[in-house]
Parts: structure tokens; sequence; C-alpha cells
């Protein structure tokens, strides 16, 4: 059975996410940093909670702890936990502000993939799959047809596009995994104060496209629910 780790999946995408792979067949790690919300959401699927906050190295080394003793592997590690960080002013943005939204989605993913990563390195086929953003595409966000080209997020947009890079290095650096990135798109969520566009299922299609892909699938790539999108 394919045992699959879910960060930030009390709600929104990670939890729909957890929904769909459980049925699946995956074994489900559900991932929240609140132990409340994180064993009301594990129960209401009928899979495992493990505590884990994203920024906090002991609850990550704790949380890799844990399925080391009950499943000694890990095959699919979904990096989703993530945070606006709110919409400031540009001019207002201070690198504390941009420091608080790297801790979660940049630093955050670094710091449970390399506390994963020998339990991944103990699976016939690792994948991991990171959750962007189309406002870390270099090309999206330069697209005037785009609706991500017209407002500056300084903080939320330049973490996700150091998180697209993170993969490509990954990808990189571990032929032997599958690494992919990908963008949910505009998705109705508590992040976005559920104004987005799409369904949860609609948003975690391309989540569940590379949580399932074969081992000789592709690595390294940026894809939306359509497909690849642009760097
Ligand atoms: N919705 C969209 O339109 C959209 C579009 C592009 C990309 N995304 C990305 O998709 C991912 C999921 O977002 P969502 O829309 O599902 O948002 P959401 O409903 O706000 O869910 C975010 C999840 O991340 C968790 N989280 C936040 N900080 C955490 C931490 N330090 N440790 C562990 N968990 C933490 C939250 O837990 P709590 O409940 O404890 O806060 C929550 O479970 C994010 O990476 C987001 O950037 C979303």
């Amino acid at each position: 059975m394919t045992i699959t780790l879910i960060t930030g999946a009390n709600k929104g995408l990670g939890y729909e996410a957890a929904r769909r792979l459980k049925a699946e067949g995956h074994s489900i790690y559900l991932g929240a940093r609140d132990k409340g919300r994180g064993t009301a959401a594990a129960e209401s699927l009928g899979v495992r909670f493990v505590q884990l906050d994203v920024t906090d190295d002991d609850s990550v080394a704790a949380a890799a702890d844990d399925i080391r003793r009950r499943d000694g592997r890990l095959d699919v590690l979904i990096n989703n936990a993530g945070i606006t960080g709110g919409r400031s002013k540009p001019e207002d943005v201070t690198a504390d502000t941009i420091r608080a939204v790297y801790e979660t989605n940049v630093f955050g993913v670094v710091r449970v993939t390399h506390a994963m990563l020998p339990l991944l390195r103990a699976s016939e086929n690792p994948v991991i799959v990171n959750v962007a953003s189309g406002l870390g595409s270099l090309g999206i966000v330069t697209d005037p047809k785009r609706g991500e080209s017209t407002y500056a997020s300084l903080s939320y947009a330049s973490s996700k596009s150091a998180l697209v890079m993170l993969t490509i290095q990954y990808a990189k650096a571990f032929p032997e995994f599958r690494v992919n990135v990908v963008d949910p798109g505009y998705t109705a969520t508590d992040l976005n104060g559920n104004s987005g566009t799409q369904n949860v299922t609609e948003g975690t299609d391309a989540m569940v496209r590379m949580a399932t892909i074969a081992k000789d699938g592709p690595t390294g790539r940026f894809e939306d629910r359509g497909g690849v999108i642009p760097w």
C-alpha cells in the first residue's frame, strides 16, 4: 500500500487530497499543526493523524519518528501547508514580513523534506509533490492575459517561486525520486476567503495526478490541472 503524508491537511486542498488519495487506496498520514483540528479531520476521513507544524524542527522530527515507527517508510510526501501572510501594500512589506511567509512556504518545505528523506529513500518509488501557485511562475505573472499579472505580491509570490526552484533542484539531486511542483489554480478555500473560482476537487487534480505518478513518470515539472505551465 502507498504510504502518503500530506502537510496542512486538516482543511482546504490538503484535506481534499487526503480524501481523494484514500479513495485511490493510499494509506494517509494527515498532517496538521493543531492536534484538535487534525484529529477531527483525520477521524472524519478514517485516516491517521500526525502532528506536524512545518515551522517547528521538533514537531517535524517527531512526525518523522512516528511514521518510521509505524511504517518504516514513506512513499509520497505532499508539501501542501502554506500561508499568504496577508495582503500588505508592497511599500509596507519588510524583511520580517517576508521571512514569516518563507518560514512556512519555503523553509517549512525544506525542513519537512529533509526530515522525511530517509523514509522516502526506503520507498520503491519515492514521490514528492510541492504545492506552489501560478503566482510563483515567472511566465504567468508577466503574462498580461493572466490575472496573476495584475497585482504585486512580494512575499507570497516570491516564496512560491523559491519553491518552484527548490523542486527543480531536488529533482536534479534525487533522480531516483519523482519530484514535481503544482499550481492548484484559484480555488475556494480559507486561504482566499473562499473567493476562488474552482472547487477543491478541481484544485487537487494536479496534486492527485502527481501523487499517483508512475516510477518512470516525469520529474522536475511544473503543472496545473491542464498540464505543463510556464516556469
Ligand atoms: N486556494 C488557492 O486558490 C490556492 C492557489 C494556489 C496555491 N495554493 C496553495 O495550496 C496550498 C493549500 O492551500 P489552501 O488553499 O488549501 O489553504 P487553507 O485552506 O488555508 O489551508 C492551508 C493549510 O495549511 C496549514 N498550515 C499553515 N501553516 C502551517 C504550519 N506552519 N504547519 C502546518 N500546517 C500549516 C493550515 O493549518 P491551520 O488550519 O492550522 O491554519 C491549513 O491546514 C497552499 O500551499 C497554498 O499556497 C492555494
